[in-house]
């Protein structure tokens, strides 16, 4: 069964009104989402849906190396691949997404929520659920640039989730093929619990998928939230715990009971394989400078809990070979 269904994932142009029910994806996350961690993820559940970091239009337009490269993705493994892009200029969205569609992505999704002090005052992110004319520009030029589907991530609202069913029908109807809803308004940045009952009203009234997203931390957190809804999103969830992807798959997508959640059902012995995997992955993405540079904070988060954890973090802030790890980790 698990084997028709990747085969079916792999063959058909991706649709997020055809792909696989419920949808399990990976949310975008600057910093975080390489494609080290979007390919760590796929190991343990290949059924996921990854996102790129919010990646700039502007940027990919005028062909900046640095965004350029931030692209590349493993075509064997990360299908279905969406990348994610932000800015204000429809023409770049127009000339990004012919860009994106080329190098094989399957989507094309539109950052309409991040709440950062430097994005909203660009115009970008959370200013666009204020500006909703130019928001619904933005999707109609992607939409215009390319065959692949174009999704929006965004927020409840700005201040208050009143205009959340107005807004999304706009971009609905400017061609948005699906939308993913941070239960957060923009003024609520990261603080509070997700609130999912907005996310629940809206999928009652648009005909485009809907997936959910915020505060999952669990296989059963996903199984209480995901309501009427398409799918879920994960995030910060995954930080030290990518087997959270996998127990999230096998609950929603193969109906297995939550039961024991891996990351506890496992002990740290049999993850550090895993852990030097994701940091091979690393190196071969950016390097054994910088990626042993980034996956520090990785490091910090996989020993969090564990026996002698302060000592060993201590320690794993300071690697920069895989062989450091595996000497901290085995020890
Ligand atoms: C470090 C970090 C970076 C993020 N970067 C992005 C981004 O690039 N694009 C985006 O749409 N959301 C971004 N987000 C928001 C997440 O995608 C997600 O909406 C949020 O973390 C709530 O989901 P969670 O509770 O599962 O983490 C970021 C969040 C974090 C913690």
């Amino acid at each position: 069964m698990v084997f028709y269904v990747l085969v079916f994932l792999f063959l058909m142009p991706f649709s997020w009104q055809t792909t696989q029910r419920p949808i399990v994806a990976l949310a975008p996350m600057a910093g975080v989402t390489d494609a080290s961690y979007r390919q760590l993820i796929k190991k343990l559940a290949p059924e996921t849906v990854v996102y790129t970091e919010f990646l700039s239009t502007d940027a990919i337009h005028y062909g900046a190396k640095k965004t350029m490269g931030m692209l590349h993705f493993d075509a064997e493994i990360e299908h279905p691949f969406v990348v994610q892009v932000f800015g204000k200029e429809p023409e770049h969205f127009l000339s990004a997404a012919k860009v994106i569609e080329e190098m094989g992505a399957d989507g094309i999704d539109i950052n309409m929520g991040c709440p950062a002090a430097k994005v909203v005052s660009s115009c970008h992110g959370s200013a666009l659920i204020k500006n909703a004319d130019l928001a619904k520009r933005l999707v109609e030029a992607t939409k215009k640039a390319v065959s692949i589907p174009v999704s929006v991530k965004t927020r409840l609202g700005w201040d208050c989730m009143d205009s959340l069913i107005p807004f999304c029908q706009g971009l609905i109807d400017a061609g948005a093929d699906a939308l993913a809803i941070h239960g957060r308004t923009y003024q609520g940045k990261f603080g509070g619990d997700a609130n999912w009952d907005p996310i629940y009203e809206l999928k009652q009234h648009v005909s485009v998928p809907v997936i959910g997203n915020g505060d999952i931390n669990s296989a059963q957190d996903a199984v209480e939230k995901i309501g009427n809804l398409d799918g879920v999103m994960i995030g910060r969830g995954t930080f030290g715990n990518p087997w959270l992807m996998k127990d999230v798959v096998d609950v929603l997508v193969y109906g297995k009971e939550p039961g024991v959640p891996t990351v506890h059902s496992i002990s740290f012995e049999e993850k550090i394989p895993f852990i030097l995997y994701h940091c091979e992955l690393a190196v071969r993405v950016k390097g054994e400078k910088r990626g042993m540079l980034e996956m520090r904070r990785h490091l910090a988060s996989y020993v969090r809990g564990i026996d002698g954890a302060s000592h060993k973090r201590a320690q794993l802030v300071r690697v920069e070979r895989v062989e450091d790890v595996r000497e901290i980790l085995c020890a």
